[in-house]
């Protein structure tokens, strides 16, 4: 059984989001939805919200498990069994940062591998603190999130 994690932040998961995801699926019998921390960021919804999004996005994609940690992803790759970390690239200033991140978590366990999606859904462009900004400012962001997001910001 081949298992992969998808780590972020997911503050909140976009439609961009879900399209590496269910790509990734193509590839991988299972794939571990993981929200993970980064330290550098504030972010907007809580982990149980984020949780609650992120499983009501994806309760429909067999396949697809969620969950949290709060420690390095490689470490929570290696207890799930997890040969794979999944990350997306959308444009080419992702490329300095995932380099870093990759051979960090590669420094940390190289028996972790990082496997690059191309980011190639419409909506991909945009980043969660944009949908954040965006919404906040009155625009409509339902064609770029899952429902499930929408619902949330409702909630607020
Ligand atoms: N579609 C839309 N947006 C996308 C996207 C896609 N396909 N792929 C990435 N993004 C956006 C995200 O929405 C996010 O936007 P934001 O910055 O506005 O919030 C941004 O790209 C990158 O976020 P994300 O992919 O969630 O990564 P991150 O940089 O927030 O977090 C972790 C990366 C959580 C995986 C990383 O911090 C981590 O592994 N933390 C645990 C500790 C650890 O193991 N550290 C590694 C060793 S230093």
């Amino acid at each position: 059984m081949k298992i992969a994690v998808y780590p972020g932040s997911f503050d909140p998961i976009t439609n961009g989001h879900l399209d590496i995801l269910k790509r990734s699926l193509k590839v991988f019998d299972e794939v571990i939805l993981l929200l993970a921390v980064n330290p550098r960021k504030k972010s907007v919804f809580t982990v149980e919200e984020r949780l609650h999004i992120m499983r009501e996005a994806t309760k429909d994609l067999p396949g697809v498990k969620v969950d949290f940690t709060d420690g390095l992803t490689v470490n929570y790759c290696r207890k799930a069994g997890a040969k794979a970390m999944i990350r997306g690239l959308r444009a080419v200033t992702d490329f300095e940062y995932e380099f870093q991140l990759s051979a960090a978590n590669q420094f940390a366990d190289d028996e972790v591998e990082t496997v690059f999606f191309m980011s190639r859904n419409k909506t991909s462009f945009i980043s969660s603190s944009t949908i954040n900004e965006l919404h906040e400012g009155g625009v409509d962001i339902s064609d770029l999130v899952p429902p499930a997001v929408v619902e949330a910001y409702k909630a607020k």
